[in-house]
């Protein structure tokens, strides 16, 4: 009995101080994971010999102050691996690898008798681990108080971050070093809803980009965010450690768990070439296959909008009517006056339809169909749509079979200004009310603070809101692009029916000057990182002064608008100018025509996060392909090297260039477009103006 105890003994002393290593599938990546000497579990990671994470520490404070992240002993430790071949719905590429290594480490708190496992994945690109919480005697249900897991960084790197908010992500993206974050986060916090943000806290967003001086592009996110709260990073500047900032409800707690649940994975995606973070499928690798059997339904959508006209300055208006007495329900709008300017009436929506039928697209988005937007900025009232009574200018029925017999579908728009609960009673309503008149897409929106008030967007609770609407419409095979919803982490895998996202700031905010030079070439490694964004690109006319009010200025070229229609990927992409503008612009608006929103590859050529993108895509089924080139505001030549072609064969390019003196501030509207003959040996230089771009089209 004493040699079988001693023996359990030396056991637990070896596992306690030996650190355990796995390695990446092609042995540039090794993460080492030990207990120290408190038995608080720690892990490291290195790339081709350097170190990406210092010893940073994992674990949790749970119920009102149990340590969940020191005393344990390692139980047992078990290795995995996997190379595979999956097939997303719609994608970057049309075949995608995981392959990684696994380890899974069971952990026990031997005093109290509460387990704690983390699951470790190491692929070539990066790693990502996960807590689980198995099902155990002694825990069922625990709330979070923290979460206590560290990104100690090497040093002060390289930042491209906005400022942790629990309600929003619409923030300009600042690059600095760590160091500086503290002196500039209170130019960028935001001010109106201030109280919302954890101001007391020197916290950012993720997915975080970071370059260190040596040469390491660090890319940290999570994925696979499910009843859970979203996390951000507090930093700590003198030490260059990043740590795990939940967002918490208004009771303070940062989740509520049940046992036999697991977190969502912690990422870290590095490389010493910046191409590889554009390159990499881990955020979706972490993520379970589709949940669909029958995903048919699920299409790839190029659409225009009733939409642009709201923010051009040029009058139309979401609303009907000026009059502030309704009561959704109550309210007869019959005998309402409008105000005649109503942008979603009948008449209207049919122009929309025939421009989108003439020129090829898939859809019209059409906001401010439905009653109650007279209320729309009050953020105090419960009950403010109906998502099943359009105004009495739109008439359902009659735009329903005239886009029908055109072949173009009507995207439905949700508006909730955050009125969740009220969403929630009328979702299945709503969704009925969808498939009836043959709506297939639902663009939703969350403006304002939730309600129930006690509620922040990024929250365990509207976490489980955006997933159960997507759930929900999926029943009724309808796809979901949700705005001001919590950035996305990968979840379009397993519900690829969640077609896009905003959750950053999109071209709306071009409207509003928003928007610098360089905003596009960082969104591609930050907020793109988790899922494709709704960005709302191709507005020709930028200088919004034309309308009248609005004085803003869009900050690119002409060019730069259609690049983004490859740089910015998504299977969902709007043309968002007003179809006048694409009139007098047709040679232009000829390669928003043409470009696929679906692809079997993907090949990044050119990156700098903060200073250029160039990436080529090859459509999907088709011998087809597109580049996109974009610049920040310094002009630049763009190598493109077109070896991706397949080989001995000649194809057509059709070149869309910034002309010679365009500028974005001065001259965006100048551009040339020729044609060549290109084969797979062919190597173009090409000039991009200040905050210009290329788009190339290949067939
Ligand atoms: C904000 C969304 O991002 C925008 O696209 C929409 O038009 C407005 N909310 C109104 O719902
Ligand atoms: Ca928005």
């Amino acid at each position: 009995m004493r040699k079988f105890l001693f023996t359990i003994f030396c056991l637990l002393i070896s596992h306690v101080l030996s650190a355990e290593e796995l390695k990446s599938p092609n042995g540039d990546l090794i993460l080492t994971f030990q207990l120290n000497n408190n038995g608080v579990p720690a892990y490291s990671l290195q790339y081709k010999g350097k170190t990406v994470i210092e010893t940073s520490t994992m674990g949790f404070m749970i119920n009102s102050s149990i340590s969940f992240n020191e005393h344990f002993v390692i139980t047992s430790i078990k290795f995995d691996h996997s190379n595979e071949i999956w097939q997303p719905v719609w994608g970057q590429q049309k075949e995608i690898r995981d392959k990684h290594n696994e380890m899974i480490v069971t952990l026990n708190q031997t005093s109290a008798n509460r387990q704690l496992n983390i699951r470790f994945r190491l692929f070539n690109d990066g790693l990502g681990f996960r807590y689980e919480f198995p099902i155990q005697k002694d825990l069922r249900h625990f709330t979070i108080k923290e979460e206590t897991t560290e990104f100690k960084l090497t040093g002060d790197h390289k930042a491209f971050w906005i400022p942790a908010d629990y309600d929003t992500n619409e923030f300009p993206i600042t690059t600095s070093k760590i160091s500086d974050i503290a002196g500039l986060i209170d130019n960028v916090r935001r001010e109106p809803l201030a109280a919302t943000s954890p101001s007391s806290n020197l916290a950012i967003q993720t997915p975080l980009m970071l370059k260190s001086k040596d040469g390491l592009y660090i890319n940290i996110h999570e994925a696979a965010l499910i009843d859970f709260p979203a996390m951000s990073l507090n930093v700590d500047d003198k030490n260059f450690c990043l740590s795990a900032h939940l967002t918490p409800d208004k009771n303070g707690n940062k989740g509520y768990i049940q046992t036999g649940s697991v977190s969502p994975w912690r990422t870290i995606i590095v490389s010493d070439d910046a191409r590889d973070i554009l390159a990499s499928n881990l955020i979706l690798n972490l993520n379970a296959p589709c949940s669909f059997d029958d995903t048919s339904w699920i299409k790839p959508t190029k659409y225009i909008g009733v939409w642009w006209e709201y923010f051009t300055g040029g009058g139309s208006t979401w609303a009907y009517s000026n009059n502030q007495d309704i009561i959704i329900g109550k309210t007869d709008y019959s005998k309402i006056e409008p105000n005649g300017h109503h942008g979603a009436n009948t008449a209207h929506v049919k122009e929309y339809i025939d421009f989108a039928a003439q020129n090829g697209f898939d859809a019209v988005l059409v906001e401010g169909w439905n009653e109650g937007w007279e209320d729309n900025s009050a953020y105090v009232k419960e009950n403010v749509y109906s998502f099943t009574k359009a105004y009495p200018d739109f008439d359902v029925k009659q735009l329903q079979q005239y886009a029908a017999a055109k072949g173009i579908k009507i995207i439905m728009h949700h508006e909730t200004t955050s009125s969740v609960i009220s969403y929630e009673r009328q979702l299945e309503d709503a969704f009925r009310f969808m498939a009836d008149n043959g709506y297939s897409a639902v663009k939703t929106g969350y403006v304002g603070p939730i309600i129930p008030r006690s509620e922040y967007h990024d929250g365990q609770w509207m976490v489980n809101h955006y997933l159960y609407v997507a759930r929900v419409a999926a029943k009724h095979k309808i796809m979901v692009d949700s705005h001001e919803a919590v950035r996305p982490t990968g979840l379009c895998r397993t519900y690829p029916n969640w077609i896009a996202q905003e959750s950053a700031r999109g071209t709306e905010f071009e409207s509003f000057n928003g928007n610098a030079p360089d905003h596009t070439t960082i969104l591609p490694f930050t907020r793109l990182m988790g899922g494709p964004m709704d960005y709302t690109p191709g507005i020709f006319q930028g200088d919004l002064s034309v309308y009248g009010s609005n004085k803003a200025k869009l900050s690119t070229t002409l060019v730069k608008q259609l690049a983004l229609y490859v740089t910015m990927y998504s299977p969902l992409q709007m043309a968002a100018d007003l179809p006048e503008n694409y009139k007098r612009f047709s040679d232009a608006f000829q390669f928003i025509k043409d470009v696929a929103v679906d692809w079997d590859n993907t090949y990044v050529l050119e990156a700098e996060p903060g200073d250029y993108i160039t990436i080529a895509r090859k459509a999907k089924g088709k011998n087809e392909w597109y580049i996109g080139g974009i610049t920040d505001e310094n002009a630049r030549e763009a190598l493109i090297d077109l070896s991706f072609l397949p080989k001995d064969k000649k194809y057509t390019a059709t070149i869309y260039a910034d002309g010679k003196d365009a500028d974005w501030k001065n001259n965006p509207q100048s551009y040339t477009i020729r044609t060549m003959v290109v084969t797979s040996r062919t190597k173009l230089k090409q000039k991009l103006a200040t905050s210009g771009g290329v788009a190339i089209s290949i067939k």
